[in-house]
């Protein structure tokens, strides 16, 4: 967990690298602005995703940046980050269960590096730089895409690894049923896959009690076809910083030097 420092104590930029299932992307940060300060390079991730391919593909990229030795690096993983080592694997090779993300992520770039959950590094970019910047005490952040992610943040301290989209709802695991690409799979319209978000967000709501929930994923885009169709207690809004946020929020939170490692 992490608390806030003081502005004046950050560096003035940092690296973020974002692993995802189809795509590996990196840029360097301005941590005034919450911005990229270079332009992002991105190179498909490579099949299988191993930890041995990864880890050539961070190189490449890493290498194609100039960087300051002292730069501080985040990297963000589709899984459980506990200490570094990954506990699951959504959407990257099974062979990652077990691994030391951050020493191999390490190796490949020769810098120390911190390692976090996509959805904690995402949400946290939300709380410093977008939808949730003035916001203090709770705030949930729920990525929809390919799964559910979750990001917690209380009075701007991280509690990583929530995993509240495999809460069990009506018997099923959440994510299933109400992350985007079940409303892709199934053919759903908007109104019936609002209904599937009613029913997760109000348990959720019911669970946490959190002052606000801002909502991510490349379908917040489309934020008026579903976020008007619900009937929360808690204000519900979209993310702002959309596909910058991985990047960004590993920025941020390698330049806190957090203890997550
Ligand atoms: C995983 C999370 C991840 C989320 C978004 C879920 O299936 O369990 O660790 O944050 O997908 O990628």
């Amino acid at each position: 967990m992490t608390t806030t420092p003081a502005p004046s104590a950050l560096p003035a930029r940092a690296f973020g690298i974002d692993i995802g299932g189809s795509g590996i992307k990196g840029a360097p940060v301005d941590l005034a602005k919450g911005e990229f300060a270079a332009d992002r390079v991105r190179i498909p991730t490579p099949q299988p995703s191993t930890p041995e391919a990864v880890a050539r593909t961070v190189g490449d990229l890493f290498d194609s940046f100039d960087l300051p030795a002292d730069l501080p690096i985040g990297v963000t993983f589709p899984a459980v980050i506990q200490h570094g080592v990954a506990r699951s694997a959504a959407n990257v090779d099974e062979s990652w269960i077990g691994t030391d993300v951050t020493a191999v992520i390490a190796e490949a770039t020769g810098r120390r590096v911190l390692a976090v959950n996509d959805a904690d590094a995402a949400g946290y970019a939300e709380t410093l730089y977008g939808a949730a910047r003035d916001t203090r005490g709770t705030v949930l952040v729920v990525t929809l895409g390919t799964g559910i992610g979750s990001c917690l943040v209380v009075d701007g301290t991280l509690v990583p690894n929530t995993e509240l989209g495999h809460l069990e709802i009506d018997g099923y695991d959440a994510e299933s049923r109400a992350a985007d690409s079940a409303r892709e799979r199934e053919g759903l319209d908007w109104e019936r896959w609002a209904e599937r978000l009613q029913r997760y967000f109000r348990v959720v709501e019911d669970l946490f009690w959190p002052d606000l929930v801002v909502v991510g994923g490349g379908v917040s885009k489309k934020h008026e076809q579903f976020l008007p169709l619900l009937d929360l207690r808690t204000p519900i809004v979209p993310a702002r910083l959309r596909n910058a946020a991985g990047i960004v929020g590993a920025a941020a939170l390698a330049a806190r030097g957090v203890a997550l490692d």
